[in-house]
C-alpha cells in the first residue's frame, strides 16, 4: 500500500520527454562521477537522434532526474541515467527504468544492455534488480582508469 507522503510526492512529480529547454539542467545533473558527463550541446544533439529517447522526471516544478537510451539493432542501450543527489532513494531511478522496460516490451525488444563503472554500487544494485547481469569487463575504460562492466538483460518477449 502507498503511504500518504509517497502519494503526495508522486502528485508533485511527473515523467515526461526531455526538451531542448532542459538541456542545461540535464548537463548540470550529469556532472556526477557515476554518470556519463555530457554538456548541454550533447543533450541537444541527442534530441535530434531519431533512435534516442530522453526522459526527465520533474519534481516540485524542476527537473531532478533524466535517462537517455538508444534503440540500436533491436536492442535498448541505456546511455545515461542520473537522479539529483537530494532526490535519490525515492524511487525515481526505478521510475525511469520502468519507462525503459515499458518501451522494450511495447516494441517487442528482448535484449537490453548498458555499461557502468565497476565501483558504482548503487547503479549496479538498481540494474541487477531489473535482471541485468554482468557479461563483460573493460579494464581502464574510463578516463580516471576505472573499469567498465558490460551488463545485459534478456526479456522473455511476453
Ligand atoms: C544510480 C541512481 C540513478 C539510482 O537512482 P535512485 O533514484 O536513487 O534509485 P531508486 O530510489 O529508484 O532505487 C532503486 C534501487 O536501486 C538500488 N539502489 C539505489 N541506490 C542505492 C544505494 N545507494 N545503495 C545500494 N542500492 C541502491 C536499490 O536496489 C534500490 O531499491 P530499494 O530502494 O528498494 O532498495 C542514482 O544513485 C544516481 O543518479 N547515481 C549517480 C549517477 C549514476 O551513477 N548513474 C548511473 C550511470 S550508469
Amino acid at each position: 500500500m502507498t503511504s500518504a507522503p509517497e502519494e503526495r510526492a508522486a502528485r508533485r512529480s511527473q515523467t515526461r520527454k526531455m526538451t531542448a529547454d532542459d538541456a542545461e539542467t540535464a548537463a548540470a545533473l550529469s556532472n556526477d562521477e557515476g554518470a556519463a558527463t555530457w554538456d548541454a550541446l550533447a543533450f541537444r544533439r541527442e534530441l535530434d537522434v531519431p533512435h534516442a529517447r530522453l526522459e526527465v522526471v520533474e519534481q516540485d516544478g524542476r527537473v531532478v532526474a533524466f535517462a537517455v537510451w538508444w534503440e540500436v539493432e533491436g536492442e535498448l542501450d541505456l546511455l545515461n541515467l542520473v537522479v539529483e543527489g537530494a532526490y535519490r532513494r525515492r524511487g525515481l531511478g526505478r521510475r525511469l527504468m520502468d519507462c525503459l522496460f515499458d518501451e522494450a516490451r511495447s516494441r517487442g525488444i528482448t535484449r537490453l544492455q548498458l555499461e557502468v563503472r565497476a565501483q558504482n554500487a548503487p547503479a549496479l544494485a538498481l540494474y541487477r534488480s531489473y535482471g541485468y547481469e554482468v557479461v563483460g569487463r573493460r579494464p581502464g575504460y574510463y578516463a580516471d582508469g576505472q573499469d567498465a562492466l558490460l551488463l545485459t538483460c534478456e526479456l522473455d518477449g511476453r
